[in-house]
């Protein structure tokens, strides 16, 4: 028998005090246990990017990592950063761009888009900088490859691009 192990954190704000099985991975946690499926599982083995959420202000597959491990910690997921009638700017630029088709890939999407403009504006470098001392640019190549771990299966990765630009260009 498995001793249950107890966890604390927020989600979107709300803060949850759980028992778990102490194998149950983030991303089991928040779908099963907090019923916020919009987090998805494409792999559960860290390939697809499905299953992105904010942990404490940076981007991690939910599938990847033990919800037991992150007590107090404030998780993000694609419910929480916006409404239905008041959509985040990127959950906005991706509905207007058509950033895509089933929309199976599109929360663990917007939650890295989300976190990739946050990374160049933080300077963070990426492979696609040659000199990791200067500052990323945001050019397509850029997001592209900070992007890199979000598949989609659908192939709507042109217009993703196009509406994390969009985002990119008013932050500016
Ligand atoms: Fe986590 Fe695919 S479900 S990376
Ligand atoms: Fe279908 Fe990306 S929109 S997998």
């Amino acid at each position: 028998k498995v001793t249950a192990f107890k966890v604390s954190f927020t989600v979107n704000g709300q803060p949850h005090d759980l028992e778990l099985d102490p194998r149950t991975t983030l991303l089991d946690a928040l779908r099963e246990r907090l019923r916020l499926t919009g987090t998805k599982k494409g792999c559960d083995h860290g390939q697809c990017g499905a299953c992105t959420v904010l942990l404490d202000g940076r981007r991690i597959n939910s599938c990847l990592t033990l919800a037991v491990m992150h007590p107090g910690a404030a998780i993000t997921t694609v419910e929480g950063l916006g409404q239905p009638d008041n959509l985040h700017p990127m959950q906005a630029a991706f509905v207007k761009h058509d950033g895509y088709q089933c929309g199976y890939c599109t929360p663990g999407q917007i939650c890295s888009a989300v976190s990739v403009l946050e990374e160049i504006e933080a300077g963070i470098p990426s492979h696609v900088t040659a000199d990791l001392n200067a500052r990323p640019q945001l050019t397509g190549a850029e997001l592209r490859e900070r992007m890199s771990g979000n598949i989609c299966r659908c192939g709507a990765y042109s217009n993703i691009v196009d509406a994390i630009t969009e985002v990119a260009g008013s932050k500016a």
